[in-house]
């Protein structure tokens, strides 16, 4: 009798330590199964005198059936405890704000390039383009660039297959192509990518420019002036930006003079111009007597970093968000 209630209690605190289902299926082997603690049991009832046998009996039947009924109680418990649980760690909290799949914007140097473009649009200029891979004959001889010209030198420039083949390191070369397969007048400009052995805060191996080139039987140096004035104006938002022409040289135009604008307390350059060199349009089968006009490149890079304030051109390139996201608008 007292035999009974020792394993109703241990069969209770066994169910109680097992908190999952297999491991309480184990448990109920070791008290209900063939070989558990009731089926010895059962066999000593064969043995017991046969008077006493109903009353063990119908006790041994009331604890198979209280240990029945505490195994059915402790599968609920688990079963409701595992739900619980399920609940709690799959819980979404409707009230937080959804996440935001964000878009992309366009690079300040991108944005910069249409801007420029546009402007010039605005001012009749078609625009035009030509390869990143450019030949020795257009990047420098159809420009009048001589054989010793520095910029000739492999420090400066990257040569692809020899010397022949190069990336170039101006836009002029699309002049000579545009004016190969165009009869003046001509008006376009031309943004690209170009090249150079150079990197510091202001220079990066890689850059942009953006050519001009103005082709007519008038076109003068003062339209040349006027035109790069009335476009930096436009570019800045700004009425009286001073522009200056400093007298320079380049190979491919005569006169040439650098463009500097006003800056802060000084000049700052932002580019080259001049009055396309007639040997230039004699290599492009153009007429000198009927023909002349001017040309001009500006650095885009270096019109973004005006624009927005950057100080360290290298910032455009490294492809960081958050220096990049600061331009989406
Ligand atoms: N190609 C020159 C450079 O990269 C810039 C330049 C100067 C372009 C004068 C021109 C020009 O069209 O007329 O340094």
């Amino acid at each position: 009798m007292q035999e009974l209630e020792k394993i109703v209690k241990e069969a209770e605190q066994a169910f109680k330590a097992v908190t999952t289902l297999p491991e309480l299926d184990q448990i109920k082997a070791q008290f209900l199964g063939k070989q558990g603690v009731l089926a010895e049991l059962r066999k000593g009832l064969a043995k017991v005198a046969p008077d006493e046998r109903p009353v063990l009996g119908a006790k041994f039947n009331n604890l198979k059936s209280d240990l029945e009924a505490l195994l059915e109680s402790r599968k609920d418990a688990i079963k409701a405890d595992g739900l619980k649980k399920r609940l709690e760690s799959e819980k979404i909290d409707v009230t937080l704000p959804g996440r935001r799949q964000s878009l992309g914007g366009l690079h300040p140097v991108t944005r910069t390039w249409d801007r420029v473009t546009d402007l010039f649009s605005t001012m009749g200029f078609s625009v035009s383009s030509g390869p990143e891979i450019e030949d020795d004959y257009y990047n420098f001889t159809s420009l009048n660039q001589p054989e010793d010209h520095p910029a000739r030198s492999m420090h400066d420039t990257f040569y692809v297959e020899g010397e022949k083949h190069l990336l170039r390191t101006h836009t002029s070369p699309i002049q000579i192509r545009y004016m190969e397969n165009h009869e003046p007048p001509i008006r376009i400009v031309a943004p690209g990518r170009v090249y150079r052995v150079d990197s510091d805060a202001t220079h990066s191996p890689m850059f942009h420019q953006i050519e001009g080139l103005w082709i007519d039987d008038r076109a003068t140096f003062s339209d040349l002036k006027g035109t790069v004035r009335e476009f930096l104006r436009r570019f800045f938002e700004q009425d009286d930006l001073e522009v200056r022409f400093r007298p320079s040289y380049f190979p491919f135009t005569e006169p040439s003079a650098e463009i500097d604008m006003t800056f802060k307390d000084g000049w700052l350059e932002i580019g080259g111009c001049g009055m396309v060199h007639p040997k230039v349009l004699q290599n492009v089968n153009i007429d000198t007597e009927q023909y002349q006009g001017f040309a001009f490149g500006m650095g885009l890079d270096r019109l973004a970093m005006l624009r927005y304030g950057v100080t360290d051109l290298r910032l455009f390139f490294e492809n960081d968000l958050r220096f990049l996201s600061q331009f989406h608008g």
